[in-house]
């Protein structure tokens, strides 16, 4: 398992906006160098798609008050979250500071740079700064993991959550439907993690079963859509009460799962 020290630094950014630095002894992959290209890199191969992932689920998190975000990249889900939810605060955790830098910038822009803080550090060592979070997010950010490392980090993160916190999850995915649609998946998959490997150095190269490490761990799926045939999925998942805390859900709250 990687071992990664905290470094703790406070740093006031040029908005005026303090975060926290804390450094790996793991190099991490590099997304410094597509920062501000990935959103354009985005939109030319799949359009506003992964978008749609990003953005469904937030009407059902608009009560919560506590969200971590990790690795939201360059803050389009996080500054949605906090235009939606005025009561939220959120706690934003990335590897990468030209990410968190135009994360900060984009929270700031819609005003909203007092409900949130920001650290940098590698997510394989990260411990949450705060606990109680009600809602943990993480699109396309569990398939930069090992299975490993994604179930050591899903095991340090759930000890800082409440009963009944959500997490939603976007990632791609193999799709399960014919021969065709599986071999066309794979391939987008497979070249998507030999583009991340040549950009940013990252150096896995299949999503983790992350919905089996999230079960394990005692969050139910209460939500889930998916788009491109398959290729694309968001979930919404659940930490049930008495994984939590020991206790029955007074008033366990649930939306359908759609198809
Ligand atoms: C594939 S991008 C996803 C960005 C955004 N969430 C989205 O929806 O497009 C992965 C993000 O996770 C961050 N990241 C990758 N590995 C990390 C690690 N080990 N620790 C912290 N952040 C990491 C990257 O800096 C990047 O911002």
């Amino acid at each position: 398992m990687a071992t990664v020290e905290q470094v703790q630094e406070r740093h006031v950014d040029r908005a005026g906006l303090a975060y926290e630095v804390r450094d790996g002894r793991e190099r991490l992959a590099r997304f410094d160098r597509v920062a501000r290209m990935y959103r354009a890199i985005e939109y030319a191969s799949f359009g506003p798609a992964l978008e749609w992932c990003r953005f469904c689920w937030i009407p059902e998190l608009t009560r919560r008050q506590r969200a971590l975000v990790l690795g939201d990249g360059d803050g389009r889900f996080v500054s949605k979250l906090l235009e939606a939810a005025p009561q939220l605060r959120a706690d934003a955790v990335d590897g990468s500071p030209a990410m968190l830098r135009l994360l900060r910038r984009r929270v700031a822009g819609a005003g909203n740079e007092e409900r949130l803080t920001t650290v940098c550090a590698d997510a394989r060592g990260f411990v949450p700064p705060g606990s109680g979070y009600d809602q943990v997010a993480t699109h396309f950010f569990l398939g930069c993991f090992t299975e490993a490392e994604a179930e050591a980090l899903i095991a340090r993160v759930r000890p800082h959550l409440s009963p009944g916190a959500r997490w939603v999850v976007s990632e791609f995915e193999v799709a399960c439907g014919g021969a065709l649609q599986r071999w066309l998946s794979r391939g987008i998959v497979s070249g998507l993690y030999a583009a991340f490997r040549v950009l940013t150095g990252l150096r896995v190269r299949r999503i983790p079963p992350w919905r089996a490490l999230l079960e394990s761990h005692g969050f139910v799926r209460v939500g889930s859509r998916t788009w491109l045939g398959g290729l694309l999925v968001a979930e919404v998942w659940e930490l049930e009460w008495a994984t939590a805390s020991g206790m029955d859900a007074p008033n366990r709250s649930s939306f359908p799962v759609l198809p």
